[in-house]
């Protein structure tokens, strides 16, 4: 039986942005089916019509056979449909058990009830969740299965999962796929976006390629291969392989010595950092996202208070310096968070200005010409898929942001760069490339720290390899000198 069928779907945004042009296809009862494209392709478009939060500009999409004309998010959970976001939309101070009470009584269903069918789903599909926490206290991967949970309690026959796994480790990764697995075979529906082909083969059953608004194809996962979903998702064949030259380091271009570093609610998020990364050398850190990475990387960029250690770039001590100090020793910094890279309302060549103001002014007056001619480059040669570079960046898609972004800083020739989840959401196209681009840094002479929760990537990339746990680096030497599983574990703090 189909479970969600989509008819000639069309979206144009108010702007005029073209996002859907015709999209058909069907999504079968009880698979698990893959949404696969390259950044900007219209997944979460898609998605987010099927969810009632935007509606089509044209077609239909029926589910179970009826049509669907939702007005709103809550008509599509009445009619079967649940989403989990990136971003978590849980009560922090709540438990879990007052959030979903919360969240089911909010759509009229009496509390008993959801408190008994809690217990049933609880032990029907293993997962498993501290009901009387706060929400607070619980890692990414328990919080992912609230989500989870409130929409089953909420009777959730289709299941939406949008990129789900790149705040995960991979031991939480094993679980989620594991109840996927489970909630699949009891003959839950669910559609699974990722850019990650070894998820796609390890969890879908049938995919569905997207690329710029159409589909390319839908395909039972056995029968296609890796390569040929890279080709149907981009439009061309993309390589696997990355070479690695040998290079000798050199000296060291970054010292961070004994640093320690509060976290927004005042507690130690670092505690006692030391690394030096050298000319010519990738230094990788692992770990699980909130043990502290961020709040390292950000006092070492000057964006956050160190309250105590040093910070040494190119020799000079720069603990506690202005951002925009930092940049001019020659820093590119590529932040995790888009926001803080990129002004939104702002378009493509102004974005070009906000971090390399001084390449692109002869005193006091900015050479706008000059600025164009660089936002063009970086669009062209990063791909980003933009109509017009006066569009403001916020209406670009999460990936052609974060490529734009790249773009721009890899582009000013820096000494040392710092990069948080550099390819974080990009389509695989895009990520070889980011990769490519970071390996050709390094055998240039730059020196590169980077912090990453992929695993791959980390191995792929880094010459050395520290993993970060709870605000201390527990582990640091070269990447041959670590197995994945070891690094799996150190992330999980199991140092033996
Ligand atoms: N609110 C909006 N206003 C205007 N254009 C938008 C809006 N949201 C998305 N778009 C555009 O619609 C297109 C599809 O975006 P969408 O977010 O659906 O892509 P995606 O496949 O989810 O990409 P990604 O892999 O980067 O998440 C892109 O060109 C994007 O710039
Ligand atoms: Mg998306």
């Amino acid at each position: 039986m189909e479970a969600v069928s989509f008819e000639e779907v069309r979206k144009v945004y108010p702007d005029g942005t073209y996002a859907l042009k015709g999209v058909s296809f069907s999504v079968e009862q009880g698979e698990i089916h893959g949404l696969l494209g390259e950044n900007g392709a219209g997944k979460t478009t898609l998605m987010r019509i099927l969810y009632g939060e935007i509606k089509p500009t044209g077609g239909r999409i029926k589910v179970f056979g009826r049509e669907a004309r939702f007005s709103g998010p809550w008509d599509a959970i009445k009619a079967g449909i649940g989403m989990v976001y990136q971003k978590f939309s849980l009560v922090e101070g709540f438990t879990v058990m007052e959030n979903i009470v919360l969240s089911s009584t909010r759509i009229g269903m009496d509390e008993r009830a959801v408190r008994k069918r809690l217990d049933y789903l609880i032990e029907a599909t293993g997962l498993k969740v501290p009901l009387d926490q706060e929400v607070s206290n619980l890692p990414v991967g328990m919080r992912q299965r609230v989500e989870i949970l409130k929409a089953l309690v909420r009777e959730a026959k289709v299941l939406i999962l949008d990129e789900p796994t790149s705040v995960l480790t991979p031991l939480e990764v094993r679980d989620l796929f594991k109840v996927l697995r489970r909630l699949r075979d009891d003959g839950l529906t669910i559609i699974f976006i990722t850019h990650k082909l070894k998820e796609v083969r390890e969890i879908t059953d049938r995919v569905t390629v997207l690329r710029r608004g159409r589909v390319v194809g839908t395909h039972r996962t056995e029968e296609v291969s890796d390569v040929e979903l890279a080709r149907m998702m981009v439009g061309r064949e993309v390589l696997f392989q990355l070479s690695r030259k040998k290079v000798s380091p050199g000296r060291p271009v970054l010292k961070v010595k004994d640093l320690w570093v509060e976290g927004d609610d005042g507690v130690w998020a670092v505690k006692g950092a030391s690394l030096t990364v050298r000319e010519g050398e990738i230094v990788g850190i692992a770990g699980v996202q909130g043990n502290g990475q961020k709040e390292l990387v950000e006092a070492i960029v000057g964006i956050r208070k160190a309250q105590r250690g040093q910070v040494i770039i190119g020799g000079e001590e720069l603990t506690g310096r202005a951002t925009r100090e930092v940049y001019d020793r020659g820093l590119a910094y590529i932040p995790d968070l888009r926001p803080v890279g990129l002004v939104m309302e702002m378009n493509l060549v102004e974005n070009v200005v906000l971090t390399r103001i001084k390449e692109f002014s002869s005193g006091p007056v900015i050479e706008w010409g000059r600025a164009r001619e660089e936002a063009d480059k970086i669009v062209k040669s990063f791909n980003v898929l933009v109509d017009s570079l006066n569009t403001p960046v916020g209406r670009l898609s999460g990936g052609n942001q974060q490529k734009f972004m790249l773009g721009r800083e890899i582009s000013r020739n820096p000494s040392l760069v710092i990069a948080s989840e550099p390819t974080h959401g990009l389509d695989v196209a895009a990520t070889e490339y980011v990769r490519k681009k970071i390996l050709e840094l390094r055998d240039s002479g730059k020196a590169i720290l980077l912090v990453s929760t992929d695993l791959d990537e980390v191995f792929q990339l880094s010459d050395r390899i520290a993993v970060m746990y709870e605000g201390k680096i527990i582990a640091e030497g070269p990447s041959e000198s670590f197995s994945l599983e070891r690094i799996g574990l150190l992330m999980g703090g199991v140092r033996a």
